[in-house]
């Protein structure tokens, strides 16, 4: 017996609805998107032709109704309530210690711990598995009608799944938009001259208070559900987390990070885990929710005024605050390169306080159209060096003045300039510049170049700032009289010093060369020029021909080196170092012997745990010298982990990947062996 064209139609309508859950919400389609139109198609040419057949929950359905003049209001038949917030792991503590307290119980509480999306909360009222209505919150009792708004959103399912869901069911959760879609859509309004969003929340709300749902189906809006309002004609699971897994099967979005933890302890394990992971998340999130798990546990706990004392917002310190750039300096780098610098009205962000933040360069400032004056949004995520968002959009009331780079180098006066197709601005100035000495000097003390303990940044300025020393070569000859007559420099710490010097004059090739700070030569390819060349001389005489061979090296780079070595005041500072004593390790040339080629040459490894005779950095330069290569992580590529005492999880993986391991006696045994 053929189907009827109502089975047809419906039979349809399943399979896209199906479809459209594993595409939308699963992230996991198994058809071709071409598969899913022609489905569609062939649903919508049924539809035409059988009008009568058209039901509001089609696929079909989704976009279609005419702009509103304005939203209806609707009345929440439960209240939408809000969350108290904690800010640190005492007040967490504290919020647990008055659940154990209430409950009456010492026995740790089990809670769901999610992440507090930063978006909207929306209500959505489904009746016998039919999207009925949906509503914001409003101030918790009464709500706007965004229905029209929210059915065009494709991971939102206009009749769900299955047919286990009860009568009716309100699902709870939050309305957003993630990063990606933020930006592909402010980049579409800037290119048509329309307005930009602040954020991805003002996005994410400003899309659904569309009063046309055109506009709205175009909006990239996600929705991930948190929890349920009524619920009639039907039961749910007992406890949050089983209510969310149920609300999975009818085929709503929920959140793949929620999981349950065990007590205070466990909150705090999560919190830090998600801190961790929070840059990396597609969408941005503002602090964590946990939630007592079993839902009479709830019961018995209630709510005070409009906040359950079940479950607690734990924040984040915000990444993205409002300041005023109150100036715009220009800091001068190692290589010359300037850098123009915004000067804040002191904010905290991030957890910490901001008054500087990088504007990185000219094109910069110039595409976000920043002015001194201007509100700006600043953010500061981890530990990556504050910046600012955008302007505050609307901000200006006057006209303000742009910001122009330097014509002359605010340190040493010298042309600055602007290479064609950079676009970054350079002092001209070379090492006549104080600003380019400092920094190349501090680049060359630095702990991966060549490490001199009790050197940092401020006694390099002090020093270069007072003349006594103009390149890396001078420091050698700084006394401890010298030293111990600058401020705040004691006899010990000057006699420590003279002494690190003394002791970081036999530096390993790789270390040296990057030491130098040669432009765009960074430890890696310091590494690969010392282990083809082997010697200083070797790699101040290659060609730009031979260098664009050796490994990671293109044209930018070898142009270079070759220019660095071809300037006579380079040439120099490394006869002046050479003088003062240094002794370049060159990397023997094991390979071309048999007998004497070291078990290392060629081979990778990663250092781990404590070495019973030597620090890490020791053994790195050793295994560096015989031509090894010395990783920071265990990875297949791994030919060898040196372990010591208290070797955590680099110990693990090797052992999991099958690295062979060695100790530090056997290193050392291998390296006298064999080494010449
Ligand atoms: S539960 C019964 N869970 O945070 C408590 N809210 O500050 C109702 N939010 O209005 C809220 N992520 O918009 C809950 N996983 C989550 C959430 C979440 C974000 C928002 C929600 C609420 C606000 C309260």
């Amino acid at each position: 017996m053929s189907a009827t064209i109502e089975e047809k139609v419906e039979n349809l309508r399943d399979q896209l609805r199906y479809h459209s859950h594993r595409y939308y919400v699963l992230d996991d389609p198994d058809i071709p998107d071409a598969e899913y139109d022609r489905l569609y198609i062939e649903l919508l040419a049924y539809e035409k032709s059988h009008p009568e057949l058209v039901v509001i929950d089609s696929p079909t359905q989704r976009v279609g109704s005419k702009p509103l003049t304005a939203f209806d209001q609707i009345q929440h038949q439960k209240p939408m309530l809000s969350l108290d917030n904690v800010f640190n792991g005492e007040e967490l503590q504290a919020f647990n210690q008055r659940v154990k307290t209430r409950l009456k119980t010492s026995d740790e509480i089990e809670y769901v711990a999610e992440p507090k999306l930063d978006g909207l909360a929306i209500s959505i009222r489904y009746v016998e598995g039919v999207l009925i209505y949906a509503a914001t919150r409003g101030d918790g009792s009464t709500g706007e009608d965004v229905t029209q708004n929210i059915r065009t959103m494709q991971s939102v399912p206009l009749r769900l799944l299955g047919s286990d869901y009860p009568e009716i069911l309100e699902v709870r959760g939050e309305v957003f938009m993630s990063k990606a879609g933020f930006s592909s859509l402010n980049e579409k309004a800037k290119k048509d001259g329309a307005k930009e969003f602040a954020n991805p929340r003002n996005a994410a709300a400003g899309s659904l208070r569309q009063l046309d749902p055109n506009i709205t189906a175009q909006r990239p809006l996600s929705l991930y559900c948190y929890a349920v309002g009524v619920v009639e004609g039907g039961k749910l699971a007992t406890t949050q987390y089983e209510i969310l897994q149920q609300l999975k099967t009818f085929g709503l979005p929920i959140c793949k990070e929620v999981t349950s933890v065990l007590g205070a302890e466990g909150c705090l394990a999560y919190y830090e885990e998600l801190s961790k992971k929070r840059d990396d998340l597609s969408y941005d999130i503002d602090g964590i929710v946990y939630k007592v798990n079993e839902i009479a546990l709830q019961d018995r706990l209630g709510f005070v005024s409009r906040a359950p004392r079940w479950a607690i917002a734990h924040k984040f310190p915000a990444q993205e605050e409002i300041s005023k750039i109150l100036e715009v300096d220009f800091q001068v780098g190692r290589t010359g390169a300037i850098t123009p610098v915004a000067r804040l009205s002191p904010v905290f962000v991030g957890g910490v306080t901001v008054s500087n933040a990088t504007l990185h360069n000219m094109d910069e400032i110039r595409r976000k159209d920043i002015r001194v004056g201007d509100q700006v949004i600043v953010r500061r995520a981890g530990d990556v060096i504050p910046e600012i968002v955008r302007v505050v959009p609307n901000s200006r009331k006057s006209e303000l003045p742009e910001i122009n780079m330097l014509s002359n180098c605010p340190v040493c006066d010298s042309v600055v300039e602007q290479v064609d197709g950079e676009a970054v601005a350079r002092c001209t100035g070379g090492l006549f510049c104080r600003a380019q000495r400092a920094e190349a000097i501090k680049h060359y003390a630095s702990r991966k170049a060549i490490d001199i303990d009790g050197l940092g940044d401020k006694l390099v300025e002090q020093l270069v700032d007072e003349n006594l020393i103009n390149t890396s070569a001078d420091l050698y000859g700084l006394s401890v009289e010298v030293l111990s007559s600058l401020d705040r420099m004691g006899k010990k710490s000057a006699e420590n010093l003279v002494e690190a010097l003394e002791n970081s004059k036999s530096p390993v090739l790789a270390k040296f060369v990057y030491a130098l700070g040669i432009r765009e030569v960074g430890e890696t390819t310091a590494l690969n020029l010392a282990n083809e060349y082997k010697t200083l001389a070797a790699i101040k005489n290659a060609s730009f021909d031979q260098l664009i061979e050796v490994q990671d090296i293109g044209p930018i780079v070898a142009r270079h080196i070759v220019n660095f070595f071809q300037q006579e005041h380079n040439l120099e500072v490394i006869e002046q170092l050479i003088s003062a004593g240094i002794k370049v390790q060159v990397v023997k040339d094991l390979a071309r012997d048999e007998h004497s080629m070291s078990e290392f040459f060629g081979k990778t490894l990663v250092i781990t745990g404590s070495l019973p005779t030597m620090s890490r950095d020791e053994a790195k330069e050793k295994l560096l010298a015989v031509g090894a290569k010395v990783t920071g992580s265990v990875s297949t590529k791994t030919d060898y982990l040196l372990a010591g005492d208290k070797a955590g999880s680099k110990l693990t993986k090797a052992e999991k990947l099958g690295v062979r391991i060695i100790d530090e006696s056997t290193m050392v045994a291998w390296l006298s062996n064999k080494e010449i």
